[in-house]
């Protein structure tokens, strides 16, 4: 079993308070997301994990272990960085096999070798073994880094945005394949990322941070359908959730309601609807249509079908089922009809 458990941990720099009170579990064989901005305090987060940083407060628990206090070395975890850390004048071979050269291993040569070739083939770069690392493009460093974490087998993975320096494709590729190594390997992994994208696709579950607190913490499903803060509405979601005043509507709002906000997917337009729209910008991108509305000086956008014809500034009317509504009060809090 392997699993991590933080208890209110606090981490402050100087006058920045790094990480706010963090409690949140990875269970064993999941993968968890923490999900937020630069400067939220993901890094830090992993740091302490890894023993790099020590709390100010709170307890970290690895398998129930209490590591809090524990040397780096004693708590048996891997860290990708977000910047590949290889050994440039190192083949890949050496590269994988360094971390299992380690006297503590006691591993024989063939004993290295299959398991260097066992990693490098699933991460499919068995042909590059022989290549100087600085003789690999940007993906295949970021494999070996991730091949480095892997041939050590630990107990726990901590990753820190190990894909945002990989372009697109690559990234998406990179995700997929981290993904279903997770899965096959039963690994549990502790993955930090800005990239929304990444937290869905690849997330058990979904930690939001927000300037080194906690704000949400559950299934991508949950937090794409039930957010408790536009914050975390806002997080999720391409194009972005619409949010509105709750003055718009003329019924139907609970009382301390200040904003209202549904996702452009579950916005129809049509000759009759909730609210009155004019149109102003449409993208077509193949699959749908990104339609820009202004509602009495508010922005909304709708995702529709592509054979739906529309025109630039038509007048037209946006309806949402009541259902796909959210209310949001004045401190963007959610609120429930
Ligand atoms: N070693 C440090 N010294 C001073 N401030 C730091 C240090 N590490 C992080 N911070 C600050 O803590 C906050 C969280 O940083 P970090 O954990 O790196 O965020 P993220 O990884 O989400 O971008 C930021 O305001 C950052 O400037
Ligand atoms: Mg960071």
């Amino acid at each position: 079993m392997s699993e991590i458990r933080l208890e209110n941990i606090s981490k402050s720099f100087k006058r920045v308070e790094a990480v706010k009170s963090l409690s949140f579990s990875v269970k064993h064989g999941e993968l968890v997301v923490l999900l937020g901005p630069t400067g939220a305090g993901k890094t830090t987060t992993l740091r302490l994990i890894a023993g790099l940083e020590t709390a100010d407060s709170g307890s970290i628990y690895i398998d129930g272990r209490n590591v809090t206090n524990l040397q780096p070395a004693e708590r048996d975890v891997a860290f990708v960085f977000q910047q590949y850390s290889l050994y440039p004048r190192y083949t890949v071979f050496d590269n994988l096999a360094f971390p299992l050269r380690s006297p503590l291993r006691n591993l024989n040569k063939g004993e290295i070798k299959e398991i260097v070739h066992r990693v490098a083939q699933t991460l499919h770069i068995e042909d590059k073994l022989r290549n100087k690392a600085t003789q690999l493009s940007g993906g295949e460093m970021q494999r070996v880094a991730i091949g480095r974490a892997l041939v050590r087998d630990p107990n726990i993975f901590l990753m820190d945005e190990p894909l945002s320096s990989l372009d697109a494709k690559l990234r998406e590729e990179l995700r997929l394949e981290l993904k279903n190594i997770q899965v096959k390997l039963g690994a549990t992994i502790l993955f930090v990322t800005h990239d929304h994208i990444e937290a869905t696709t690849m997330a058990d579950h979904i930690g939001v941070l927000k300037e080194g607190e906690l704000v949400q913490f559950d299934t991508p499903d949950e937090i794409y359908n039930n957010p408790n803060s536009i914050y975390v509405a806002q997080k999720l979601g391409s194009p972005k959730i619409n949010v509105i005043s709750s003055n718009q509507l003329d019924a139907g709002i609970p009382a301390d309601a200040e904003f209202i906000a549904f996702r452009p997917e579950n916005v129809t337009l049509g000759s009759s609807g909730l609210l009155k729209a004019k149109i102003e910008t449409i993208q077509n991108l193949g699959v749908e249509k990104i339609v820009s509305l202004s509602l009495s000086g508010e922005t909304v956008r709708a995702l529709v079908k592509p054979d739906v014809t529309l025109n630039l500034d038509d007048d037209i009317h946006v309806d949402i089922p009541r259902e796909d509504i959210m209310f949001f009060d004045k401190n963007s809090e959610r609120v429930y009809p």
